[in-house]
């Protein structure tokens, strides 16, 4: 049983190939952001506030003036399927047993149809990278609708993708390459070969990223092969802006760590933003969010839902994250590194004292969240 962020780490850089468990491990840059996120939460303190029981209290908020039953959500996390055969659907069964929503990446294995086909008590929300062939994305977001997300959470912090120097040199990249070191470290996990790799071959085919246009979706070891599937190079204002209008149902926001950006997506009709660094993936010189979030929150808290993400490790630092002013949190590498230790019951499992490590969190801080 998984009874931490760390032993849940071990085990899956243990089950799976290095280079995977860097891709998912490991930050951008000198990774001097990565280490300040960490203690960046370590830092925030919450002076407990006594003979206040949360007892018997309900862990449920209120977002897009619906009720959520926890303040959680999956990230969207690219590749989750390639840790486990059916990693999404592993993953979003697990979260929905906790009441924890799912959103799945543009860039997952899996459709958005087959997720909500197989796990029909999941309640899905959908992760938009836009492409620079608009209505190619246009039509994605039609696809999502029509599965049942109701929530679409539009990536504005990746203009393109950042280049990491571990990446590179294992080959673990878009395309995939062929490295000695790559292959050895593949045949020294010969379970992983058979679990993800061999058994979706049986099935005819190696893993692809199945929500891009039919005819032309990128394979394990296939580069994207039309530049109108790259990630939308000059994203701008004008792009959200033309999401908005396409998308009927609520939108999100998720990267967002300027006050001025976030006065931005209020104007332009977000019903939501996620204050993050992107797991501090992106860029090295990006704050702690949750430095900025109360800035952000006292800002836009009144006219939108303020949801914040990045190192989140257990249910105090989702605390921290709510105490600060967010609404809700999202969990990205957690249950990534559980779902690679231990399949579905390690997310299970893992989530389950997630939950329990919330309230107890609660309990003692008698925050008001
Ligand atoms: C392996 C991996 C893949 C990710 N892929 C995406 C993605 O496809 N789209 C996206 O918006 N964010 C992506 N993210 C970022 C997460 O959604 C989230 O912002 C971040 O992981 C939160 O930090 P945490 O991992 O410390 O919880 C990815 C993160 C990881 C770890």
């Amino acid at each position: 049983m998984l009874l931490t962020y760390e032993e849940a780490r071990r085990g899956a850089r243990r089950a799976i190939p290095r280079a995977l468990f860097d891709y998912i491990d490991r930050g951008v840059g000198e990774e001097s952001s990565l280490l300040a996120l960490r203690q960046s939460l370590d830092d925030y303190l919450i002076v407990p506030r006594i003979l206040r029981s949360h007892e018997g209290c309900s862990i449920a908020t209120r977002l897009f003036g619906e009720d959520y039953a926890t303040p959680f959500i999956i990230a969207p996390t690219a590749m989750a399927g390639l840790i486990r055969h059916d990693g999404e659907i592993a993953m979003a069964r697990a979260a929905s047993r906790h009441g924890i929503r799912v959103c799945l990446s543009t860039q997952s294995v899996i459709s958005i149809e087959r997720l909500a086909r197989s796990v029909p008590e999941a309640r899905l929300w959908m992760q938009l990278y836009l492409w620079n062939d608009p209505e190619a994305s246009g039509q994605l977001m039609d696809r999502a609708a029509a599965a049942g997300a109701d929530v679409l959470v539009m990536t504005v912090d990746t203009p393109r993708g950042a280049r990491k120097a571990w990446n590179v040199r294992s080959g673990f990249d878009m395309p995939f390459r062929f490295t000695a070191r790559g292959m050895a470290d593949i045949a020294l996990h010969p379970r992983w070969l058979v679990r993800v790799v061999l058994r979706s071959m049986a099935r005819g085919a190696l893993p692809r990223l199945e929500n891009f246009p039919e005819g032309s979706r990128p394979g394990l070891i296939g580069p994207i092969t039309s530049s109108q599937l790259y990630l939308r190079r000059d994203l701008n204002w004008d792009d959200v802006a033309r999401v908005r209008d396409r998308w009927k149902g609520k939108l999100v926001l998720k990267g967002i760590l300027a006050v001025e950006d976030a006065d931005r997506a209020v104007e332009i009709g977000a019903d939501g933003i996620v204050v993050s660094s992107h797991g501090a993936r992106n860029f090295d010189a990006a704050p702690a969010p949750i430095a900025v979030l109360p800035g952000i929150v006292r800002e836009v808290g009144g006219r939108l839902d303020v949801l914040a993400d990045s190192g989140i490790r257990n249910g105090l630092d989702a605390l921290r994250y709510r105490h600060a002013g967010a609404r809700a949190v999202m969990l990205g590498r957690l249950p990534l590194f559980a779902l690679a230790a231990g399949g579905e019951a390690g997310v299970d499992g893992l989530l389950d004292l997630f939950v329990r490590d919330y309230r107890e969190a609660l309990d003692f801080s008698g925050a008001e969240v």
